[in-house]
């Protein structure tokens, strides 16, 4: 099954939530690009952390060398330097997450996604991606689970990358995270208004899959 027409889906919702697994897979099946929104604050964040002392953020967003490929897997490179796998380091995402909360930081990387997505045929996952990104989209997710799955699944994912995480550690930063993430005054994250809101304890990945495909079948159907 695949969506009609070029659609803007979006999918948002806390860290652990399954978006990112879920956001690629469907693409993937609907022949859509899928747009991982964290990796631009991730690659804002690795670029801060390596010339803070040198620039302040505006300084730094006026003229960012930072490039974006979002396909199957997403490439991220800083003046040429690949560094798709430093963003992904803890100390970035809490870095990411704090850097978030700016205005500015958000107005670059809200300009990034309405580029990338302008004619459809993307499925835009993050945050704010149906509340603030694409009020207008097709189709809006909002996966959420409990705390503790969510922090299972971050650990699993972190240990099959090769960090070696603690687990307990990996739920300190997941609620630190959501914390910054869900109170800050810009574009905290919501449950955007008509968002089709699945929670996705205790379902596999297919089970998830087929409940987000068989509601964008019902909206194309209606
Ligand atoms: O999805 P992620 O874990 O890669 O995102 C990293 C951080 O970036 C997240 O903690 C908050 C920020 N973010 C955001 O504010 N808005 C988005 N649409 C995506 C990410």
């Amino acid at each position: 099954m695949t969506p009609e027409n070029n659609k803007i889906i979006t999918i948002d919702g806390p860290s652990g939530a399954g978006k990112s697994t879920i956001a690629r897979l469907l693409a993937s099946t609907a022949g859509y690009t899928y747009i991982d929104s964290g990796a631009i604050y991730r690659g804002v964040a690795y670029a801060y952390k390596t010339r803070k002392n040198e620039e302040t953020i505006e300084e730094l967003l006026r003229d960012l060398p930072l490039s974006f490929e979002f396909g199957s897997d997403t490439r991220v490179t800083l003046s040429g330097k690949d560094i798709s796998s430093e963003i992904r380091q803890p100390d970035i995402s809490l870095l990411a997450s704090s850097l978030s909360q700016k205005q500015v930081v958000r107005d670059y990387a809200n300009a990034v996604q309405r580029k990338l997505a302008r004619q459809g045929k993307v499925v835009l996952e993050g945050r704010d991606t149906g509340s603030v990104v694409f009020p207008d989209a097709d189709i809006k997710f909002y996966l959420d689970a409990r705390p503790d799955e969510r922090a299972n699944r971050r650990y699993s994912e972190l240990t099959m990358k090769g960090s070696g995480p603690v687990l307990s550690a990996v739920k300190e930063d997941m609620e630190k995270r959501d914390r910054n993430d869900s109170e800050r005054a810009i574009a905290p994250l919501v449950v955007p208004p008509g968002a089709i809101v699945l929670d996705t304890t205790g379902t596999d990945v297919e089970g998830v899959l087929s409940m987000v495909l068989a509601h964008i079948e019902k909206e194309d159907g209606s």
